[in-house]
């Protein structure tokens, strides 16, 4: 049997094994964080035998020496969670490749003052405000005045002026205004499945804006139109990310390409077309076999 070494979320670990077990993958659950690892010649036994992994960790550091014991193909590599993880550099390739995306500025600190403000009135209010690295949705704010603005770009600064903040940097965006928020699903360039967010309170439609699940929001299983799904395709394609979830935030007038996720959580099977572990169990062993 191939072995997989799963090195996400223990949910989506719990929902994959049986599945893939089904298909000849035995997936082992591997603990990066909040352990000791030594560094020997001798792989630790919980690493010993594995084939493939998923998914690169998202703490580099920790998931280089993890990388370097395991001497494994990965579905999806550091380059993949690298990319992603890098909302930015992924709003510039999309937008430049024809994909509709939020209009934003990327803000590299320490900015000037007046540079500051000049890109603010580059954004229409409200506007978004997030850090680059994606963070599951902390840190998020919505701002519709230049003195709020400001107030929460001095947090921001205090924050990133610690050298150890590897990123200084932060996005600021056009606000996409009555939005259904998607996250579809594309393994190995095929769409296979999706959700929608909403709040798990509808009295909070309106209240709210930010649907994240966890904290105010739940997943539902969502019907893509075809156009949709192509454009996800298409999104998948050009990152070259194999396994990945795109966040779209879609409204009457637009479909907006709002982020992707190269370790995307999996939701509960029914949530997704019937081939979803077919399409998964066959891209990992593609990718054990070097693909
Ligand atoms: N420009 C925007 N316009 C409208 N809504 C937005 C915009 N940006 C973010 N949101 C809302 O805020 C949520 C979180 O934002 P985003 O997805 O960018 O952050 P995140 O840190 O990647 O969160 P997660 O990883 O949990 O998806 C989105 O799912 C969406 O509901
Ligand atoms: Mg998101």
């Amino acid at each position: 049997m191939l072995e997989l070494a799963v090195i996400t979320h223990e949910e989506t670990f719990n929902r994959m094994r049986d599945p893939l077990k089904d298909r000849g993958i035995l997936a082992r659950y591997i603990d990066v964080y909040g352990r000791g690892i030594p560094i020997s010649k001798e792989n630790p036994i919980e690493f010993q035998d594995i084939d493939v992994g998923f998914v690169y960790p998202s703490r580099i550091m920790e998931g280089g020496v993890i990388d370097a014991f395991l001497e494994v193909p990965w579905v999806n590599g550091l380059e993949s969670v690298v990319l992603s993880r890098n909302k930015g550099r992924v709003l510039t390739i999309l937008n430049k490749n024809g994909f509709d995306v939020p209009s934003t500025i990327m803000i590299s600190n320490p900015i000037g003052e007046e540079e500051l403000i000049d890109a603010y009135e580059k954004i229409e209010n409200p506007m978004v405000i997030k850090p680059n690295s994606a963070t599951r949705g902390l840190g998020i704010a919505l701002v519709d005045d230049v003195d709020s603005f400001e107030g929460i770009v001095d947090y921001i600064r205090l924050v990133q002026d610690r050298a150890e903040t590897g990123d200084r940097s932060f996005l600021i965006q056009e606000y996409i205004p009555d939005a259904r928020d998607y996250r579809v699903m594309v393994i190995d360039g095929e769409y296979v499945g999706s959700v929608e967010r909403k709040f798990i309170d509808s009295n909070l439609e309106g209240k709210k804006w930010k649907k994240n699940v966890h904290r105010d929001a739940i997943a539902v299983r969502a019907e893509m139109p075809e156009p949709i799904q192509k454009i996800a395709e298409d999104v998948a394609s050009l990152l070259d990310i194999k396994y990945v979830g795109i966040d779209i935030l879609v409204n009457k007038d637009r479909v907006v390409i709002n982020e992707t996720n190269a370790r995307p959580t999996i939701d509960q099977e029914e949530k997704y077309l019937p081939f979803f572990y077919d399409k998964l169990a066959k891209l990992i062993e593609k990718i054990s076999q070097g693909y």
